[in-house]
């Protein structure tokens, strides 16, 4: 589907016309293991951008009319700091964790033969995200961003693994980037604690890392959902103008998210003939830490394979995946041979699971 912008901003264009179909075809999934087309990708280096401001619960908790406190936020999701942005864009975030991505994987930006950006929204509604990281590096490969809402990092690496498995490219650089910030109503606390702004970026080269990866949308646009500005100023659009806001059903999206994450990583496991056990580290998408304890209770898994993050960050939407994975790192908690099982789910509603063995 190609279009400079749907009529949401969240729940892609894509996923809103598979609403339209109803019956989402089977060709929504794709499965690197299911079709046996072998191991194509590996990451070499990760990186991450983020913003100075730290804002405490206690500070939303002072916003007048916002009426939240610290302990609700921390027990019904798990968050006690997020990252908001004050003067930072989403281009020097990104660039930022692009170069230390390169960095890490001890290439240059020219060595980059794509550069795919995941987000709901850059800084311009055109040009892309990734062309203006693309700018900001001096490169002049081809630059496009994604819009897969939270599941953003995944249908990246789907589309870096289908390019390199075509051998239409060796590196991939990979930049999610969000600034939730700017797409909240900050007097609706039923959304705007939940967030963080940030970016995160991934090298990827051919390899053998990658085993298995699978997407798909249950197509429903409005469980989350920001529509776009449409009428601006045209004289001849009729009907009333959207406000271009965040909006979340949270307890229809929590439900999704608890029965999605249990089934796509059982038929993860049971299509790789793994157990449980055979995964080192689990890397839910992190929007709320009820969530991933729920998922953990359903599927009987030792909690310590589930490492958190919301705690610092919130929500950062595809964002949270691949800045998880890069503290994990930096941190020394993934090694070479560990078998890692990431999954995430959002607007859309679309998910998104892969493992993969680390090099
Ligand atoms: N502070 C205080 N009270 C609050 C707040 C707040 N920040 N937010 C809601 N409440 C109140 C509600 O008004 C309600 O009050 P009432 O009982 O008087 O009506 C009460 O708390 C309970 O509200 P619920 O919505 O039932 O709270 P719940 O326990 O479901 O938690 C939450 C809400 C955190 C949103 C949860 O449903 C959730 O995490 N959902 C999933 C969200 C998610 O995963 N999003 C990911 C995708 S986002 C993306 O793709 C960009």
């Amino acid at each position: 589907m190609t279009a400079v912008g749907g009529d949401f901003r969240l729940s892609g264009a894509s996923c809103f016309v598979g609403f339209l179909v109803k019956t989402p075809p089977p060709g929504c999934v794709a499965s690197v293991a299911d079709e046996g087309t072998g191991v194509t990708i590996k990451i070499i280096g990760t990186g991450v951008g983020q913003p100075k401001c730290v804002v405490s619960n206690d500070e939303f908790a002072a916003v007048t009319g916002l009426e939240t406190s610290d302990e609700w936020i921390r027990t019904r999701t798990g968050i006690e700091t997020r990252r908001i942005c004050t003067d930072e864009t989403l281009t020097e975030l990104s660039t930022a964790a692009a170069r230390q991505a390169l960095g890490n994987a001890k290439l240059g930006a020219d060595q980059m033969d794509y550069l795919i950006g995941a987000t709901i929204g850059g800084d311009k509604r055109t040009p892309a995200l990734a062309c203006m990281v693309a700018e900001q590096l001096k490169v002049e490969c081809p630059a496009v961003d994604l819009n897969g809402g939270c599941v953003g990092f995944m249908y990246a690496l789907s589309y870096a693994e289908a390019l390199i498995a075509a051998g239409r490219a060796h590196n991939v650089l990979i930049v999610c980037a969000e600034k939730m910030s700017a797409h909240m109503n900050f007097l609706d606390r039923s959304t705007s604690v939940l967030f963080g702004d940030g970016a995160a970026a991934v090298v990827v080269t051919q390899g053998e890392s990658l085993e298995y990866i699978r997407l798909g949308t249950v197509p429903d646009s409005h469980a989350i959902s920001m529509p776009n500005r449409m009428m601006g100023n045209n004289p001849w659009a009729v009907g009333e103008e959207t406000e271009p806001i965040l909006t979340m059903d949270g307890q229809k999206v929590f439900k999704f998210a608890v029965q999605t994450v249990q089934e796509e990583v059982t038929r993860a496991l049971d299509t790789m003939h793994l157990t449980p056990n055979d995964i080192d580290l689990y890397l839910l998408h992190q929007a709320n830490g009820r969530i991933i304890d729920s998922v953990i209770q359903h599927l009987g898994i030792d909690p310590d394979k589930f490492p958190r993050i919301i705690q610092k960050y919130g929500n950062m939407s595809s964002v949270s995946v691949p800045t998880l994975l890069h503290e994990l790192i930096q941190q020394g908690q993934i090694k070479s041979g560990q078998r890692l099982l990431l999954c995430a789910f959002g607007a859309g509603l679309t998910y998104g699971t892969c493992v993969i063995t680390w090099e």
